[in-house]
């Protein structure tokens, strides 16, 4: 006889699948949400269908829970600025770690209502070492997703580095190791405890010395443990739908982690220990300093310029989704080819501060995906390109990733805008990026700066060119 709700658990797992895979372009990437979404209703759905049989206690509870979650979810998804989904996320995480550690104590406390044991019987050796490290992942899912938040939104200020940390750390996380076993052969209480306890704090130590341009790989990186804290679960409620998800979910935010790595030219293992992205870099954030003189102009002259293209690109960057000027962007691309001028969007795989940040935002303004280029595709066009419009970029064109092998970001692979005739950078100072280190190009002969808030200087061209 066919199993119904097995057939709908595979079915849901299904359209997991499903999802990531569409994740993974532009093009399918809003059909695949939905699909997500419909995936998550259904599992959410079929227990609450099941417990519809026999309405208790808690079943009103479960009902009372999901539906405030899934209000404030909604709610907040749909007021949240997209410059602070990385925080969000982060946030989002910690719950799924303290949802972790949660189960994993009621599991303990009453084996026997999960079948797993009699009351007061000794519970399988399986069972509590999956108890115990749903806890542990879980614990360190908890308070490093906390520290990741407040450092993402600005509570928690300068990474925290002291002497002997990494030994601190390992050591912490050898004594956890001895505690989860002991507590697999002795099941004492406090064990659990201690092992909550000690993965707490080296979810905290673990995130605390990570710098700033770090944390999205960080975040990356918690949203894989969350996910494998859940698929620990999974086996202890012998949930099928939860050990395929929590898996599907640890394998896509490594994978994810060690593609943002590779973007950054970065090991991952250098990441999370801590401490690399704090360098300080050979900041200039004056005019004139050492790399030279600068050349500046404004909406205006850069209309002018931009009129006289055969081809333009435009390399939007984190001060693109600050400023939110891709509705202003999408504007100007119109008028442009309008004019018979090539128009193309060049994307760095770590432009912005998340995976997909720029396509994201140009997809918001309906820029049309086919103008949409990832790195490897454009590179070699810039040379015969006109002009280039750097809106709120500096990192990700930075040539020292190219030529100064002291440059903490050298290795990273860099969008070749200096190869294009003129190359107009719009942002608001002379001061760096994330990296923190100057960039060359700014005192280029070929470069020109149109100081300004990204979104203002778009509209000021627009202005110029709808005058002449
Ligand atoms: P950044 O190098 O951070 O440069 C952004 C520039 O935008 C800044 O120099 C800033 O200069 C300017 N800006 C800020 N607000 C602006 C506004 N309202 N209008 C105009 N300009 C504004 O950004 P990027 O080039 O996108 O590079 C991304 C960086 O983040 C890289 O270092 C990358 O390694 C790091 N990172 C990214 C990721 C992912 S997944 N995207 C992950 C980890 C690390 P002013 O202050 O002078 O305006």
């Amino acid at each position: 006889m066919i199993d119904s709700q097995g057939v709908i658990f595979v079915a849901i797992c299904v359209l997991f699948i499903l999802t990531l895979k569409g994740l993974s372009s532009s093009n399918t990437a809003k059909k695949s949400n939905l699909i997500g979404m419909i995936g998550m209703m259904t599992a959410i759905l079929i227990p609450l269908l099941n417990g519809l049989k026999s309405p208790g206690l808690n079943f009103i509870i479960s009902l009372i829970a999901i539906g405030s979650g899934g209000i404030i979810g909604f709610r907040i998804a749909k007021k949240i600025d997209m410059i602070a989904l990385p925080q969000l996320v982060a946030a989002f995480h910690s719950l799924v770690g303290l949802a972790a550690v949660c189960i994993s104590v009621s599991v303990y406390l009453a084996p026997h209502l999960y079948k797993i044991s009699g009351v007061n019987t000794f519970i399988p050796v399986s069972n509590a070492i999956e108890m115990a490290l749903g806890a542990a992942i879980g614990a360190i899912t908890f308070t490093g997703s906390i520290i990741a938040f407040g450092k993402l939104q600005g509570f928690i200020d300068n990474p925290l580095i002291f002497e002997y940390q990494h030994k601190l750390n390992l050591t912490i996380g050898l004594i956890l190791c001895a505690v989860i076993v002991c507590f697999v052969i002795n099941q004492a209480p406090l064990l659990l405890t201690i092992i909550i306890l000690l993965a707490s704090s080296l979810g905290m130590l673990l995130v605390m010395p990570i710098g700033g341009a770090d944390m999205p790989v960080v975040v990356s990186m918690l949203n894989s443990y969350s996910g494998w804290a859940a698929a620990g679960i999974g086996f202890t409620l012998n949930n099928h739908v939860l050990i395929i998800v929590g898996a599907l979910v640890g394998a896509s935010g490594a994978i994810l982690s060690s593609i943002m790595c590779k973007g950054m030219n970065r090991s991952l293992f250098n990441v999370i220990i801590g401490g690399f992205g704090n360098e300080v870099g050979t900041t200039n954030n004056s005019p004139g300093a050492p790399g030279g003189t600068i050349k500046t102009c404004g909406p205006e002259d850069a209309s002018i310029i931009i009129k006289n293209a055969n081809s333009v690109i435009f390399v939007p960057g984190y001060g693109m989704a600050v400023s939110q000027a891709q509705h202003a962007i999408k504007e100007l691309a119109d008028i442009l080819k309008n004019e018979d001028i090539s128009v193309k969007f060049a994307i760095h795989p770590v432009a912005g501060r998340m995976p997909g940040h720029m396509n994201v935002l140009l997809a918001e303004a309906n820029i049309p995906y086919e103008d949409v280029m990832e790195i490897d595709e454009i590179n070699h066009e810039f040379a015969r390109t006109d002009v280039v419009i750097v809106l709120g970029a500096n990192d990700i064109t930075n040539p020292s990733a190219k030529t100064d092998p002291t440059s903490p970001i050298y290795g990273m692979p860099v969008l070749d805008v200096d190869k294009a005739k003129t190359v107009l950078f719009v942002k608001r100072s002379m001061a760096s990026g994330y990296a923190g280190i100057d960039n060359p190009l700014f005192y280029k002969v070929n470069t020109m700066m149109v100081l300004g808030d990204a979104k203002k200087v778009c509209e000021g061209i627009l202005q110029a060119m709808k005058m002449y």
